[in-house]
């Protein structure tokens, strides 16, 4: 269990060095990007162990192997997990690992959305098959993206909607895009929009209140150098990896109040796990601007009770959860 915490903690002085024991943390998406720099950050506190679910095996904290591609592997996981720390509870759980595609046409082992099920289905069965291995107190962190509020002109395709089964299988929406990049930015951040709505559930759920959760769905703003990129066309990774470099990062930033340096997502990250930043009441979004940590609304289709209601059942009943 967390000690207690309050706001007045020192922010140089991390509280959670007061409690004087080990926090357990277990991440995804610490392999590359600003992941990996929250993942460093994190072990060389010296006071987390850190399990990260990953792909292939890292230099930092331990790895059990996770594709979150394959619910089965999911699965697989939180069962590593949970025999490797016996009784010890988990401290931060924080899901970071996330795909941008350039179109919609891929689907998992389990026949859905690629994108879809690995930003948001994965990482829900994820949060729930690890739920009840969280300590009292404990600190989730959602990665989710600015994307997936309009308001923000991102430049992506934005959200319609948060239908669970309409994205698990986008042939079956109706309304689609049908242009191959629209509709993958459209999963993108549909996907993300999702990530808000479940930490809205999350947060809203009695037994979380009960056990004092902190959750927190995290936009890192845009941060440009990262692996991100990878898999969309050829210009859009050269502009992507040459907008990450110091010479052009910088001055970009000195302009653009939503960009953020690698260093800066990574290092907010791994404050969010630690509970270094915490949120003010009642919030829990955060987007880091220009270097800073500000708690604004989440898109209004983002604040919608009844669409996180739906989204938690139609996401559990997708996994083969019962609510
Ligand atoms: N960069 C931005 O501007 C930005 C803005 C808003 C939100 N975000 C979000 O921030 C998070 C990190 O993004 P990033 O920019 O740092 O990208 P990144 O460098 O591509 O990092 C993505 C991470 O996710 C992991 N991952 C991807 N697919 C996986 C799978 N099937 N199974 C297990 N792990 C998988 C990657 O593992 P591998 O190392 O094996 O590939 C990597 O560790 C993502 O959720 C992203 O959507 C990014």
């Amino acid at each position: 269990m967390r000690p207690e915490r309050s706001n007045k903690d020192p922010v140089d002085e991390p509280w959670i060095s007061n409690g004087g024991s080990m926090l357990t943390m277990v991440m995804t998406g610490g392999t590359s990007g600003f992941g990996a720099i929250s993942a460093e950050r994190l072990t060389l506190s010296g006071n987390a162990r850190l399990i990260l679910g990953a792909r292939r095996p890292t230099s930092v904290g331990e790895s059990i192997p996770l594709d979150l591609t394959e619910l089965d592997a999911v699965r697989a996981f939180a069962t590593s997990v949970r025999d490797r720390l016996g009784d010890t509870p988990v401290d931060a759980l924080v899901r970071n690992a996330g795909v941008i595609l350039p179109d919609v046409t891929g689907r998992t082992v389990d026949g859905f959305e690629t994108t879809f099920a690995v930003n948001h289905l994965a990482h829900y069965l994820l949060l729930r098959l690890l739920l009840p291995a969280l300590a009292d107190r404990a600190i989730v962190v959602l990665n989710t993206s600015g994307t997936h509020d309009p308001a923000n002109h991102a430049g992506l395709a934005p959200p319609r909607h948060a239908d669970a089964e309409l994205l698990a299988h986008p042939d079956r929406d109706p309304d689609r895009d049908t242009r191959p990049r629209k509709a993958g930015e459209h999963a993108y951040t549909a996907s993300k929009l999702c990530t808000a709505l479940t930490a809205r559930s999350l947060s809203g759920d009695p037994d979380v209140q009960t056990r004092r959760f902190t959750v927190v769905a995290y936009d890192p703003g845009q941060v440009f150098g990262t692996g991100l990129a990878k898999d969309l066309s050829f210009p859009l990774r050269i502009a992507w990896s040459l907008l990450g470099t110091p010479v052009l990062g910088w001055p970009l930033r000195r302009i653009n109040r939503n960009l953020n340096s690698r260093t800066a997502a990574g290092n907010t990250l791994a404050d969010l796990a630690l509970g270094l930043a915490t949120p003010p009441n009642g919030r829990t979004y955060a987007a880091l601007r220009r270097t800073q940590l500000t708690w604004p609304d989440p898109s209004e289709l983002a604040r919608r009770d009844e669409l996180a209601q739906a989204l938690w059942n139609d996401s559990a009943r997708l996994v083969g959860l019962s609510d």
